[in-house]
């Protein structure tokens, strides 16, 4: 099985910094460092640090032959990476608390073709999934085209824009979401996020772990996280549905694929950085035994 999934490519600029600036306040970071990043390719390398065939559908600029050559040596398919104006990046800055303020500049991540996508989920089977975030254009008819062609649609509704994920919803099999994400949408909508016709929600609670709502058992449950010191949580929310997909694509019920995924998660949220970064299954392993 493989997961196709849409999604951004940035180079991440992370500043470690004491606190965030107010409006006005000019503040010097601590130390600064380059490296892979963009909620997408962050999915698709955790997917493929937990061993599944992961096809990448995204663009950059000219200049960012090395983003893709990097995502290849992750062991991430990036045959359907094409090429426009200028590679996206990110901004981030890290807080003494480990929390992060990111922003973004979309470049070549919003100049994806149809004809991409098109070539992309024309190589998929039914029964693969389709993955998508909200860093890219093109994610609704990606996403009708994997519906049509028998995939599992999930989306991760960050960076969230309400009417982003309204217009997904339709197509959604597995919606991932943070609590803030949970409460905005909500609130735009009027009802809980189990009760928007979507099969499985997945909220992700931060330290607290996440609850997973089952629409057609109508069961839900929480899943604790691991104990861990947090000192970037840059990416994690990102490893964590990476590992859930990937869990799944390999055939492991949502419970044992969101236990895989909150252990990722938990490792991630104790290292600096993105993409570059997130562990592997041996790392899992060698921290929580088997
Ligand atoms: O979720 C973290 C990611 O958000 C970073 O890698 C950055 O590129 C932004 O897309």
């Amino acid at each position: 099985m493989a997961i196709f999934n849409l999604g951004s490519i940035n180079a991440d600029l992370s500043y470690s910094v004491d606190a965030f600036p107010e409006p006005g306040e000019t503040i010097s970071a601590h130390s600064v460092s380059r490296g892979l990043g963009g909620k997408g390719t962050n999915m698709s390398v955790a997917a493929a640090r937990a061993a599944a065939h992961v096809v990448h559908i995204g663009a950059v600029g000219r200049d960012g032959d090395w983003a893709i050559e990097r995502l290849t040596e992750y062991g991430v398919d990036t045959r359907y990476i094409t090429y426009g104006s200028t590679t996206g990046h990110a901004i981030i800055m890290v807080d003494r608390l480990g929390e992060n303020a990111i922003l973004i500049h979309s470049g070549a991540n919003l100049e994806i073709t149809e004809s991409a996508i098109g070539a992309a989920l024309g190589q998929s089977s039914t029964g693969d999934y389709f993955l998508a975030q909200n860093e890219t254009n093109m994610q609704f008819e990606a996403a009708s085209l994997a519906k049509k062609l028998g995939l599992t649609v999930v989306y991760a509704a960050a960076p969230f824009d309400v009417d982003a994920v309204q217009m997904m919803l339709p197509m959604i099999d597995i919606l991932v979401l943070n609590q803030v994400e949970a409460d905005q949408l909500q609130k735009a909508t009027g009802k809980p996020p189990q009760d928007l016709g979507v099969a499985q929600v997945i909220i992700t609670l931060g330290a607290k772990g996440c609850r997973w709502f089952n629409a057609e058992t109508e069961v839900s449950k929480v899943f604790d996280a691991e104990p861990v010191k947090a000192v970037d949580t840059t990416g994690a929310g990102d490893t964590f549905t990476g590992f859930m997909v990937a869990g799944l694509d390999r055939g492991l019920p949502m419970e044992q694929a969101l236990k895989l995924a909150s252990r990722a998660g938990a490792i991630m949220v104790t290292r600096h950085g993105t993409a570059d970064v997130i562990p592997d299954l041996k790392d899992i392993q060698d921290r929580f035994g088997p």
